[in-house]
């Protein structure tokens, strides 16, 4: 039997966001980025000029913006539409200010707790593919299967580089190997739900992988599962 509910974890440009969406459109699943989620509150707390650092703020930020994740409204290549109190911000989430500011704000309980909520309520629908960094421990840990995607920092890096360079908004290697290596420290230190493989993932390294690889790969899991 197929798996109904599937979790991907991992760190930043691990290939888990281009995983988790191939698998959903081949199983004819709902595909969530759950770190869509995290970007959009910390989008919406620098809209309202409120400053990072303000735990309290920040927080009533995630409980109570409205973000709203629908089909594709463009045809330049997303694969959903953003909208935060109803602005299209799906270009806006990726900026570099948002991309410091993220892993800090989902470091915050009180927002982690808010936006797993809503998470779990898409969960309960059924037919899901979930991806971000406690899906499979934290999110909906009785998930059917679940993924933990692995690749090198610098394999990472690369991609992230060329990602960049490809929206016309490149910065250096090093820039970008250095600001991954934060990620995955923050991601992984902090005290609430941090990055970390569920006991019973299947872990799946994807350094040397391209995306036919690494989908031929995951499919066979699914099948198998
Ligand atoms: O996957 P991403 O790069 O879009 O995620 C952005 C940030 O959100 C990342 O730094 C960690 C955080 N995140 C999280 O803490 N838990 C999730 N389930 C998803 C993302």
């Amino acid at each position: 039997m197929k798996p109904l509910t599937i979790a991907i974890d991992g760190p930043a440009a691990s290939g888990k966001t281009t995983l988790g969406f191939h698998l959903a459109r081949h199983l004819g699943y709902l595909f969530l980025d759950t770190g869509v989620l995290y970007r959009a509150a910390t989008w919406a707390v620098q809209n309202r000029g409120i400053p990072i650092d303000d735990e309290a703020q920040v927080t009533q930020v995630a409980r109570e913006v409205e973000i709203e994740i629908s089909a594709p409204s463009e045809s330049d290549g997303r694969h959903y539409t953003v909208r935060v109190d109803g602005d299209d911000v799906t270009s806006e989430i990726r900026a570099p200010q948002v991309e410091q500011a993220v892993s800090p704000v989902s470091a915050y309980p009180g927002v982690r707790e808010a936006l797993t909520r809503r998470m779990r309520e898409i969960a309960a629908q059924g037919q899901v593919v979930m991806v971000g960094r406690d899906i499979g421990t934290v999110v909906i840990p009785d998930a059917d299967l679940k993924l933990y995607v692995t690749a090198s920092a610098e394999e990472r890096a690369r991609r992230r580089y060329l990602e960049l360079q490809k929206r016309k908004k490149p910065l250096p290697y090093a820039e970008v190997l250095n600001g991954i290596r934060r990620r995955d420290r923050i991601d992984s230190q902090r005290a609430a739900a941090p990055l970390r493989a569920a006991p019973d993932a299947v872990h799946f390294d994807t350094t040397h992988l391209d995306i036919e690889g690494m989908f031929a790969a995951a499919k066979g899991l699914v099948e198998d599962c």
